[in-house]
């Protein structure tokens, strides 16, 4: 099952973050983040024994500002042995629902558009300081970043990584 993290999750999720990427950038990453208070939300998938999956959203600004409400998809993690059983396309559908409910306009997110094109991510070409053809976009709001010019911008916490 899917369901919101708790206080008490925390040290399993780092773990299960840490185990995901192999090194300790991201969890730290969430940890800053959680400190700044710059999530939006971070999901977790549970068995009946463990935590399986993480996916956290967090807060982006636009320069110059408008009056979208964004947020940014990282880290999206899944413990090395249940990869590859439709962990993470669960984390990332209940994300993306998620957002919808709390009016987020789009998601952005830095991966391997093969994978979150299923999503229907789009590789994005607003400005941000990862410029990248691996930074995409979800529209949830329709046609909210067909006007922008403005540049993305993560959450203080990401200037680390
Ligand atoms: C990426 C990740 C979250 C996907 O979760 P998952 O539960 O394994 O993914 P799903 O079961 O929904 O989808 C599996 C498919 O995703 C694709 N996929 C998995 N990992 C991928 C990766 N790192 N890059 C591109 N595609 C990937 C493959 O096509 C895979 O298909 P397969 O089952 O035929 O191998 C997980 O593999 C993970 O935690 N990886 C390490 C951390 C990481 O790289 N996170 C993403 C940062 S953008």
């Amino acid at each position: 099952m899917i369901r919101e993290s708790q206080e008490s999750d925390l040290e399993e999720v780092f773990n299960l973050i840490y185990s995901a990427f192999g090194n300790k950038a991201e969890s730290d990453l969430v940890k800053q983040l959680m400190l700044d208070k710059d999530l939006f939300f971070s999901l977790v998938y549970e068995s009946p024994d463990a935590i399986l999956g993480n996916v956290v959203v967090s807060k982006m600004a636009m320069k110059p500002v408008t009056n979208l409400l964004i947020g940014g998809v990282a880290p999206l993690s899944v413990l090395p042995k249940s990869q590859s059983a439709g962990i993470g396309a669960q984390l990332m559908r209940a994300a993306i629902t998620k957002s919808r409910g709390m009016k987020l306009d789009a998601l952005f997110l830095l991966g391997d558009p093969n994978y979150y094109g299923r999503f229907n991510f789009k590789v994005s070409n607003l400005a941000n300081d990862y410029s990248s053809e691996y930074f995409q976009a979800l529209e949830l709001t329709k046609d909210c970043l067909v006007d922008v010019k403005s540049k993305v911008i993560y959450a203080n916490a990401f200037a680390s990584l």
